[in-house]
């Protein structure tokens, strides 16, 4: 075999399918684009599931990909062996509806055979146990011998992902890696467990729905989706004995192991610390590039179970601090090539994992005081089973290994409720299934579009135009196609073209009318639930509307304008908020509509107000500017080379809509105004964070900018009337005010704590001589907890030796205090527990200080008598 490296076997396969007519596509994100139902892309087929089930019209039949995926079902396992990972690249062709099993037979063959030429001795082919069509392709026109095919089940040769996805029976290529891997069984097979035979290219022959679990239906078209996992291929070509030593990974297992101060290979404990990180770093760099930040759930929480394994593997292989930013580093190095973009977000990367990493080993440290407690507790308890819920919230909360709290506990010879904490991880996985299945929502009327597929476009109108007659295509009622609506009905209205702008990217949708000879229909919300579908729901507020006429559809002008105003604003926005706090500012989420706009970006601390203030003055000074807003449609590549910031979780065509305003230039859909002089105003309203390394920006431009002074300069207003002075006065005359009412506050204190001195001058008179002490028990006119604490202090001082006891009522409570000098015999604490019960509370103290609180005023009296006789018989003097 002749040695290939992974950059070259990219573009290998990618030329190769390309020769056969394939478009080659970029590798999408790791976050599944437009499908909320799916948390990660974990294989090639993803982002094109609805050109396989037909939702919409592919705009190449074949396509061929180099895919960056991501899986966590075994994450458990990785590190424990050479196989196991998370991340991998997969190398994949696809047909949608174009050809079927016999071309993507010969070409994956041809591939392999040609172009990698594998020794054909060594290719072993399994199919669907029942796929003879697949089986005649393989031994007839191949030649594949016979005794090189196996039939296999379900289990191996049938692929799915889940419900609402496509799936089907598949043929697997296999490698005989030699008899040394494998086990005893003289017949050992593709489909034994051992590690002789390596899978490493599936070829899925797409031919259903999986509509609920374990239920597949037959789709209308046939389609091809292969999958090649690009490590296993590169560790076979390269003669490695596992995916962590193919030529683009083993610099990062090797830089690690640097960082350590061992050698992968030296030590299997440490090997297996060396692989976790390893393959974390991968999928954390992608996922980080991706737009994903660390959070609880979610995307989130896979990319934070991520970073703090790998980072609490640095800590077993005893790498002190901060590391994974240089392991990342290298991740970069290697990936570059095949993904450039890298390279361009490595800062940004760079920010997101040092935090994130930083935080661990806070949180760790905390983890670790938190189990001390729990043990200590257990201890003082006389327990030796640690609860499955602490473990559990250690492990999620904190981000704590269970082996780790294990080990711990053993320490303290405690042990792990297992069972428990098995029963808390299930328990967290039925949440997220549950999450997860409450996102899958499959479009109510998925069917019915599906019906208008190939013969409606709705060709959208709006940039030009805020009014356009059309003709309706179709009319929805009550999940139903009907031939009209009457006045009164709820409905939704399909047109050959319209000037409404559908909700997208965070811009709402369009309201307005759609006139039609003799109705009107009243525009509500606007979808596009399928790329060529328009739709408008809403009601009609008379006549009727019928399916052929033509129609007058009109926006609302004014809302669209208001609309625009904020849409363009945010792009103003993001321009100067990159140029104020620097390139690691993203949008991460925005939505803009007639009344404000709410812009997410990240950046990891507050922006400060003088930030804010900044930002706000150059937003306003390019709409004073006065940019021309200029629209061009070009290429991905074009725009990405004017500079033009594509946003995450974003979905782009092949040609892209490019909005420049002055300096800011953006790939967009929405709609906005021509000049930035129209957006007139833009005023900040609030800032703050929504998620680790998330702010939130809220604004206001033109229209509700004006009306946002407005209301606070009637607020001004107010407060200089009600000041008595002008507007321009009111700073100066609110600080005279603070500043004599400081000094009231201090006149007052002086008075006060001359009548207090007056008070106990009068109180001490009330003093009784018992035994070698004074004893004062009185009730007092001062509810105030201090205060009553302070005059307490002096009687004390003053009738030294004294015991006192105070009590005070409002018409709710009561309060009670106890002192006593040093060395008097007498415990307050325990006295006041025994009155305050008396008087419906409790409270209690020390043998010198106590206080006590009750609801019942009205046995004041009583609980003071009986302070009194528990003191003196303390003081065992009889009453
Ligand atoms: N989608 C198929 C897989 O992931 C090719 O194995």
């Amino acid at each position: 075999m002749k040695y290939i490296t992974v950059d070259e076997m990219r573009s290998m396969f990618l030329k190769f399918f390309e020769s056969k007519q394939h478009q080659i596509l970029p590798s999408a994100s790791l976050v599944p684009q437009g499908d909320a139902s799916l948390l990660l892309t974990g294989a090639g087929m993803v982002p094109f599931k609805p050109y396989f089930l037909g939702q919409e019209v592919p705009t190449y039949k074949r396509v061929t990909t180099c895919q960056r995926c991501l899986r966590t079902p075994d994450i458990d396992n990785v590190g424990k062996t050479d196989r196991h990972g998370t991340f991998f690249e997969m190398l994949g062709n696809f047909s949608f509806g174009d050809y079927f099993k016999e071309e993507a037979i010969t070409w994956a063959w041809e591939f392999i055979t040609e172009h990698l030429e594998l020794p054909v001795d060594r290719l072993w082919v399994s199919v669907y146990h029942d796929d003879d069509e697949a089986y005649e392709i393989w031994t007839k026109k191949i030649g594949v011998s016979p005794d090189k095919m196996v039939r296999l089940g379900k289990e191996h040769n049938f692929w799915e992902i889940g419900v609402g996805y496509p799936g089907g029976p598949c043929s697997e290529i296999h490698f005989d890696r030699g008899a040394e891997h494998g086990c005893d069984d003289p017949n050992c097979k593709p489909g034994c467990d051992c590690d002789r035979f390596l899978e490493f290219w599936n070829l899925v022959f797409i031919q259903y729905l999986q509509v609920e679990p374990g239920k597949f239906e037959p789709l209308a078209s046939k389609s091809i989706d292969t999958g090649m996992g690009m490590e296993r291929i590169a560790a076979l070509i390269q003669g490695v004995k596992s995916i962590f030593e193919v030529d683009i990974v083993r610099p990062i297992i090797d830089k690690i192991a640097e960082l350590a101060g061992t050698s992968y290979g030296a030590d299997p404990e440490k090997d297996v610390s060396l692989r976790v990180i390893t393959d974390h770093a991968r999928g954390l760099t992608f996922l980080v590039h991706d737009g994903v930040l660390p959070s609880n759930e979610g995307r989130g929480y896979v990319l934070r179970r991520l970073l703090r394994r790998a980072a609490r593997h640095g800590r077993l292989l005893g790498i002190e601090g901060q590391f994974l930013l240089e392991v990342v580093d290298v991740v970069i190095e290697q990936m570059k090539q095949g993904y450039p973009e890298l390279e361009e977000r490595r800062d940004y990367i760079h920010k997101v994992v040092s935090l994130e990493e930083n935080r661990f080993h806070e949180t760790l440290d905390q983890g670790i005081n938190l189990l001390q407690e729990i043990i200590d507790q257990l201890k003082a308890e006389e327990k030796a089973l640690i609860s499955g819920e602490d473990v559990f919230r250690l492990y999620d909360t904190y981000g704590f290994p269970l082996e780790l709290t294990k080990e711990i506990a053993a320490e303290h010879g405690l042990e792990i409720d297992e069972a428990g904490v098995t029963a808390a991880m299930e328990e967290q996985r039925r949440k997220a299934r549950a999450a997860r299945t409450a996102a899958d929502y499959t479009n109510k009327h998925g069917e019915l579009y599906k019906q208008l597929l190939g013969k409606v476009n709705t060709e959208f109108v709006g940039y030009q135009h805020l009014e356009y007659s059309s003709k309706v295509l179709a009319l929805i009622k009550d999940d139903q196609f009907v031939d009209q609506l009457t006045a009164g009905e709820q409905g939704i209205v399909i047109l050959e073209k319209t000037p409404f702008y559908a909700e997208a990217g965070g811009q709402v949708a369009d309201t307005g009318t759609i006139t039609a000879k003799v109705g009107q229909f009243q525009v509500k919300d606007v979808r596009q639930p399928v790329e060529s579908i328009v739709i408008h729901q809403g009601v009609l507020i008379s006549g009727n509307i019928k399916v052929g006429e033509e129609v007058l559809a009109t926006v609302s002008s004014h809302e669209r304008m208001d609309i625009a105003r904020h849409h363009s604003a945010t792009h103003l926005l993001h321009k100067a908020l990159r140029d104020v706090l620097g390139d690691h500012v993203y949008q991460s989420g925005s939505s803009v509509d007639v009344n404000r706009l709410r812009f997410d970006f990240t950046h990891f601390e507050a922006v400060t107000k003088e930030q804010l203030a900044l930002v706000e003055q150059k937003v306003n000074e390019m709409i004073m500017a006065n940019n021309s807003v200029q629209v061009e449609n070009m290429s991905m590549e074009e725009a990405k080379a004017a500079g033009a910031m594509a946003l995450f979780g974003e979905k782009y065509a092949n040609e892209v809509r490019v909005i420049t305003m002055g300096e800011s230039k953006e790939l967009c859909g929405g709609t906005h105004v021509s000049s930035t002089g129209e957006i007139g105003l833009f005023r900040i309203i609030s800032e703050g964070s929504v998620a680790a390394g998330v702010r939130r920006i809220e604004a206001v431009a033109g229209k509700q900018a004006l009306k946002y002074m407005d209301e606070r300069e009637k607020i001004l207003m107010e407060i200089a009337g009600n000041l008595n002075t002008k507007p321009e006065n009111v700073v100066d005359q609110l600080n005279r005010l603070l500043e004599q009412q400081k000094q009231l506050e201090q006149e007052l204190n002086q008075l006060k704590k001359a009548l207090a001195g007056d008070l106990v001058e009068e109180l001490v008179k009330n003093a009784e001589q018992v035994a070698n002490l004074n004893l004062l028990v009185t009730e007092v006119d001062i509810t105030d907890h201090e205060e009553l604490r302070e005059l307490g202090d002096r009687l004390r001082d003053k009738l030294n030796p004294a015991v006192v006891f105070l009590g005070a009522k409002t018409s709710e409570k009561v309060s009670l205090l106890g002192m006593a000098s040093k060395n008097t015999n007498v415990h307050v604490g325990n006295v006041i527990k025994e009155a305050a019960k008396l008087c419906g509370g409790g409270g209690g103290g020390r043998p010198d200080m106590a206080q006590a609180g009750g609801r019942m005023p009205e046995k004041l009296d009583e609980a003071l008598a009986k302070a009194k006789e528990l003191v003196l018989e303390q003081l065992k003097v009889s009453p």
